[in-house]
C-alpha cells in the first residue's frame, strides 16, 4: 500500500515535471545566436553580444506574450563550428531564428542549414554581396561591401584622383569591395596601377605597402574587416605612406569607431564611406551611443553593433508581426521593414531580404580630444550594386 502511494506521488511528480517544461518551452522564443566571441574577430562578437543585450533591455524581452531567450554561442571564427553550432540550435534548442554570423564564411556556412530547416537567418555582421543569395531564408541587417565603397570610389572622382591602388584583404568582401571601387574608378575616367589582395589572418602589410609605395598612385583605397584597421594604420604610418603624400581611401571597416580613437594622428584626414558612424548626428543615434557606453564601461558602438542593434529590432518586430511564430511566418514579417536606426533610415527590401540604406562620407576629424567618422556628405537610399546582374 505504501508502496503504491509512493508510486502515485512519484508518477504525479514526473507529471507535473513534464507539464512545466512544456509550458516553459511554450512560454520562450529562442534566438540562437552565433558569434566570433574568441579569436583575432572576437571585438565583433562582442559589439554585437552588447547590442542585442541593449536592445533587450530597452525594449523588453516579452513577444506576443512570449519571453525572448537569447542562446549565445562562440565560433571563434570557424566556419565548421559555426555550422555545428547552428545545427545544434535548429535541431536541439529549435530556435525560432539564427541570428549573428560575424564573417563571411562563417554565414556561407550556415545558409544550407537555413534552407533545410526553414529557419530565419538573420545576417549581423558578414558583408559579402551574395551572402543573401546563399539562402531564400537569410535576411541582413547589416551592410553589403559594394553598397559603402560606392560613396568613396564617388568622393575620389569628384575630387580628380585619377590614379590609385587597391589593396583589399583576399575573400568575399574584400573582392567585392576592391571589384566596385575599379569599376567607378574607371567608368569615371581613373585608372587601377594595381590590385593588391593581402592575406585574411594576421597579415604583414609592410610587403604590400611597399608596392604600393612604389606605383606612385594619388591614393590607396582600403578594405580590411573589422578590427584589422589598427595593425593597418599603424603600418601606414611606419611606412611614411601619409608623408609621401599617398591619401588613403577606404571602406568605415579600416576606421572602425571601436579601435579609431587609439588610431592617433596617422588616422586624422583619411576619407572613408560607410552606413555608421558614432558621431552620426541624430537624437536617436545620441541616445544610442550614450546607452552603448553605459552599459559597456565606455565602450563605442560600431556598425557590427549597429548590425547587432537593428537585427535584434527586426527579429523582434518580425515576431510581434508572426504572433511568435518562426519559419516562414516570421521571414515574411522581416521582409519590406522600414524603420529609423541609429544610422538612419532602413529598409529591409521585401525581393532581396537585402538592407537598404543611406551611406555617409566621413572625414576623421578631433572632436573634443576624440578621434570620430564626422560625416559631410550622403548618398541616399543605397541599394545592393553587387548582386549578380
Ligand atoms: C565579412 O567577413 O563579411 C566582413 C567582416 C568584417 C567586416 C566586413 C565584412 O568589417
Amino acid at each position: 500500500m505504501k508502496k503504491r502511494v509512493l508510486l502515485q506521488v512519484a508518477a504525479v511528480a514526473l507529471m507535473g515535471g513534464c507539464i512545466a517544461s512544456a509550458v516553459h518551452a511554450e512560454d520562450t522564443i529562442k534566438i540562437g545566436l552565433v558569434l566570433p566571441m574568441t579569436g583575432p574577430f572576437a571585438s565583433t562578437g562582442r559589439q554585437i553580444d552588447a547590442a542585442v543585450k541593449l536592445y533587450l533591455a530597452q525594449y523588453g524581452d516579452k513577444v506576443a506574450g512570449k519571453r525572448v531567450e537569447v542562446l549565445l554561442k562562440d565560433d571563434a571564427g570557424v566556419a565548421d563550428t559555426t555550422r555545428r553550432l547552428a545545427q545544434e540550435l535548429v535541431v536541439n534548442d529549435k530556435v525560432a531564428v539564427l541570428a549573428g554570423f560575424g564573417l563571411t564564411p562563417l554565414a556561407f556556412a550556415t545558409a544550407p542549414i537555413a534552407t533545410q530547416s526553414k529557419t530565419p537567418m538573420v545576417v549581423m555582421a558578414a558583408a559579402t554581396s551574395s551572402i543573401t543569395e546563399r539562402s531564400p531564408f537569410i535576411v541582413r541587417s547589416g551592410f553589403t561591401l559594394p553598397q559603402v565603397t560606392l560613396g568613396v570610389a564617388e568622393w575620389a572622382a569628384k575630387n580628380k584622383i585619377k590614379k590609385v591602388v587597391t589593396l583589399v584583404s583576399d575573400y568575399g568582401p574584400g573582392i567585392d569591395a576592391e571589384k566596385t571601387f575599379k569599376e567607378r574608378m574607371l567608368l569615371n575616367g581613373g585608372q587601377v596601377l594595381a590590385e593588391l589582395r593581402v592575406p585574411v589572418a594576421n597579415p604583414d602589410f609592410a610587403p604590400f605597402l611597399q608596392r604600393v609605395r612604389d606605383a606612385q598612385p594619388e591614393a590607396v583605397f582600403v578594405f580590411v574587416p573589422s578590427g584589422v584597421g589598427s595593425a593597418f594604420m599603424k603600418q601606414f604610418a611606419e611606412r611614411g605612406l601619409d608623408k609621401a603624400g599617398i591619401r588613403l581611401l577606404a571602406t568605415g571597416d579600416v576606421v572602425d569607431d571601436d579601435i579609431l580613437n587609439n588610431m592617433g594622428d596617422v588616422a586624422l584626414g583619411v576619407i572613408s564611406s560607410h552606413h555608421y558612424s558614432a558621431a552620426h548626428p541624430s537624437a536617436l543615434n545620441k541616445k544610442f551611443v550614450e546607452a552603448f557606453g553605459k552599459a559597456n564601461n565606455g565602450m563605442r558602438p560600431n556598425f557590427m553593433g549597429v548590425g547587432g542593434y537593428d537585427g535584434m529590432h527586426v527579429i523582434v518586430e518580425g515576431l510581434k508581426a508572426s504572433k511568435g511564430a518562426g519559419g516562414e511566418a516570421l521571414l515574411n514579417a522581416m521582409k519590406g521593414q522600414i524603420f529609423e536606426s541609429p544610422r538612419g533610415q532602413v529598409l529591409i527590401d521585401a525581393q532581396t531580404r537585402d538592407v537598404v540604406q543611406d551611406v555617409y562620407i566621413r572625414k576623421v576629424e578631433r572632436v573634443n580630444g576624440q578621434l570620430w567618422n564626422v560625416e559631410f556628405d550622403a548618398l541616399k537610399a543605397v541599394k545592393d550594386p553587387g548582386k549578380s546582374k
